[in-house]
């Protein structure tokens, strides 16, 4: 097999030389024709069964569409996995993994916090019919019962950075499937899948597009998840748009590059928050990894990180309202540098016992230059109270 950044390029175009194309064409039908009643009724079935269509009528754009499962080969190809299956958005996603959990009568899930804040709500609600155990990972075989049907963690997790060991949950969690969220490391510097991980999500909106402009979510599985995913995909229609599985299938080819260069930065940033008064600690597995996971599940630290200010939410707030060249704004993964405060936005919705601190800003560090994110950052701890700064 080729090495990751080949892959990253070439994924998922194979047939374009055939085909007379440099880039792949964009398929926006939203319905086929069928060669006949018999053989449309034929496909159909297939499709809705979360098949692929091999040979047949395509029929509908919720059961098939050509320009998705590109992007959808590709992914599968970067995180080593039978398939993937594409939706629209990383909480649609994990929308059709809990709603497979619960049709195969296990509704309970297992789960590590912190998470997404939108996971976190999704499960503490219990809103799609799942129950759920928060645990701590050495929790996990305890918490097993007859009807659990997931196992879910988020690695590195949002928005601490916490890494979790995927091996360890896997052998823990013995013949339940275990999801990893894996869109903070991206399969640039994580494949959860080759330890053992039954299901890889991610919330595409963020590294895999990588621009801030397109909004999309993906499992990379084995077949029986795909055909299982694909199935709930096809009938409640949480579909990826055509046109946002081109740009999610452009992004990849940049993927590598994009990663390792934020990487870079959020390392150098890194270190310099550590020497900043105002800072009570940073959150960086680049700067603390106790369980030696870099290098062993991970290839590198990532470009997001987050930090505590000693002066707690109003340090906090002030931080982020006073930046200039950092973009205060939820989501992460692009090209720019974005700062978000979890406890009152992104992890709004989490209950106050499992909430970031009051005083957490998260940072997703961007393409520019180290030094300008370095020097907003000390106009705006300069802008704190004396005794914050
Ligand atoms: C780790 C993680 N998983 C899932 C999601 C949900 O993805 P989306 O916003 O694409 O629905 C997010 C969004 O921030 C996330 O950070």
């Amino acid at each position: 097999m080729t090495q990751l950044d080949t892959r990253s390029v070439h994924a998922g175009r194979d047939d374009l030389t055939a085909l007379g194309v440099h880039v792949p064409p964009i398929d926006l039908s939203t319905t086929y024709p069928l060669p006949d009643v018999d053989s449309g009724g034929t496909s159909y079935d297939a499709l809705a069964q979360g098949n692929g269509p091999d040979g047949g009528s395509l029929v509908y754009q919720r059961l098939w569409n050509p320009t998705v499962a590109r992007f959808e080969s590709a992914l599968a190809e970067l995180e080593q996995t039978d398939g993937a299956v594409a939706f629209g958005s990383g909480m649609a996603a994990l929308t059709a993994c809990l709603l497979a959990t619960v049709a195969a009568g296990k509704p309970h899930v297992v789960a590590v916090r912190p998470l997404y804040g939108g996971s976190d709500h999704l499960l503490s609600t219990g809103l799609l019919g799942t129950t759920v155990s928060w645990v701590d990972v050495p929790g996990i075989g305890t918490a097993i019962r007859p009807d659990t049907g997931l196992v879910i963690v988020e690695t590195p997790a949002n928005p601490t950075v916490d890494l979790v060991d995927i091996a360890a949950v896997v052998r823990s969690a013995g013949d339940v499937p275990v999801l990893v969220d894996s869109t903070f490391a991206t399969p640039v510097l994580q494949q959860p899948a080759r330890h053992g991980a039954s299901l890889v999500l991610h919330s595409a909106t963020k590294y895999l597009g990588g621009h801030g402009d397109v909004m999309g979510g993906v499992v990379a599985a084995g077949v029986e998840w795909i055909g299982r995913l694909r199935q709930i995909r096809a009938v409640t229609g949480g579909l990826l748009h055509p046109l946002a599985a081109y740009e999610l299938h452009r992004g990849l080819q940049t993927l590598p590059v994009r990663v390792r260069a934020q990487q870079a930065t959020a390392a150098k940033v890194a270190d310099w928050l550590t020497a900043q008064p105002a800072i009570e600690k940073v959150h960086y597995p680049g700067l603390s990894d106790p369980q030696e996971l870099i290098g062993r599940q991970q290839s590198g630290p990532g470009a997001v990180l987050a930090f505590t200010l000693t002066g707690g939410y109003a340090a906090a707030a002030q931080v982020a309202a006073s930046l200039r060249l950092i973009t205060h704004a939820v989501s992460l993964g692009g090209v720019d540098t974005l700062i978000q405060h979890p406890a009152a936005l992104t992890h709004r919705l989490v209950p106050p016992d499992a909430k970031p601190p009051a005083g957490l800003l998260r940072l997703s560090l961007g393409l520019e230059d180290p030094e300008d994110l370095t020097a907003d950052l000390q106009q705006a701890f300069n802008s704190l109270p004396q005794r914050d700064a």
